[in-house]
């Protein structure tokens, strides 16, 4: 099995880390496309060619199998579209985790944490207004977060700066009794330190790379796949990308598996 993986760049890694933890036998190919990076703060258009260039690319240079939209905000300026394009593809997106948050939180006042496209989305409207005309007891606390993904690429994911820009945000949240918060951008479970800093170590943090992998899982067996054996991880980056943070994120991993990083150009 093959499996296509991008993300505009290391954000998608923590997804591919839970693919990890279950997925065998197969091939995965990642691209993190640092030279368009943020995606969050592009528009529609632009994150919908950037998203079918990579696609085309994964599918003529790797035969891939599935591909999986390891980004909120790729997934909801694109997936409607290149599931209708690839028909003979496993298409799998990423959707900020509000239904779990609901059903986890007892406050009832959830934070969701996210780039301004996804935000500004159809996607993300059409999500939360379908599950807030069944739970009129939910308050959402929506925060776009802009600048979060840079610092995350640059590797602060400790800084002051990456704190002081949290704490304005979250604050506000703490406030009124939030007590979880819905990481709607593939990149924030890298700042979840920083967050529970801010939030305490109580708040219920929502990430969905593990339910991605699930699904992976549940639809490659559909497809024949039989889980046994190797997995190796390529990971590919259009422009610059800080080495470092792909070890960190992927590093417990990699003892036990094949990984390789390579200049798409190259
Ligand atoms: N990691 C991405 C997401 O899940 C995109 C971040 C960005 O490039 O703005 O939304």
């Amino acid at each position: 099995m093959r499996v296509g993986v991008f993300d505009s760049g290391l954000g998608g890694l923590t997804v591919v880390k839970a693919i990890t933890n279950i997925f065998k036998g197969a091939q995965i190919f990642y691209i993190a496309d640092t030279q368009f990076a943020p995606y969050g703060q592009k528009s529609k258009e632009q994150i919908l060619n950037h998203s079918f260039d990579i696609a085309n690319y994964l599918i003529t240079n790797h035969q891939i199998d599935a591909l999986v939209v390891a980004c909120n905000t790729a997934t909801s300026a694109a997936i409607k579209e290149l599931r209708e394009h690839y028909p003979n593809l496993i298409v799998i997106g990423t959707e900020p985790g509000i239904k779990p948050a609901i059903s986890i939180s007892k406050s009832g006042q959830i934070g969701v944490l996210a780039t301004p496209a996804t935000l500004k989305g159809e996607k993300y409207q059409l999500l939360v207004d379908k599950l807030s005309s069944s739970s009129s007891h939910i308050k959402l606390y929506e925060q776009a977060c802009a600048g979060l993904v840079d610092q995350i690429e640059m590797g602060k994911i400790e800084d002051k700066t990456t704190f002081d820009m949290l704490n304005n945000w979250l604050l506000p949240m703490k406030n009124n009794g939030v007590d979880t918060i819905v990481l709607g951008c593939t990149h924030y479970p890298l700042v979840s330190t920083c967050i529970k800093k801010i939030m305490g170590d109580d708040i219920n943090l929502i990430e969905t790379g593990y339910a991605i992998a699930n699904r992976l899982f549940f639809l490659s067996k559909e497809f024949g796949h039989k889980n046994d054996g190797e997995l190796s991880v390529t990971v590919f980056f259009t422009a610059d990308i800080n080495i470092n943070m792909i070890d960190k994120i992927l590093g417990t991993w990699k003892n036990g598996g094949k990984i390789k990083v390579r200049n798409i150009n190259e």
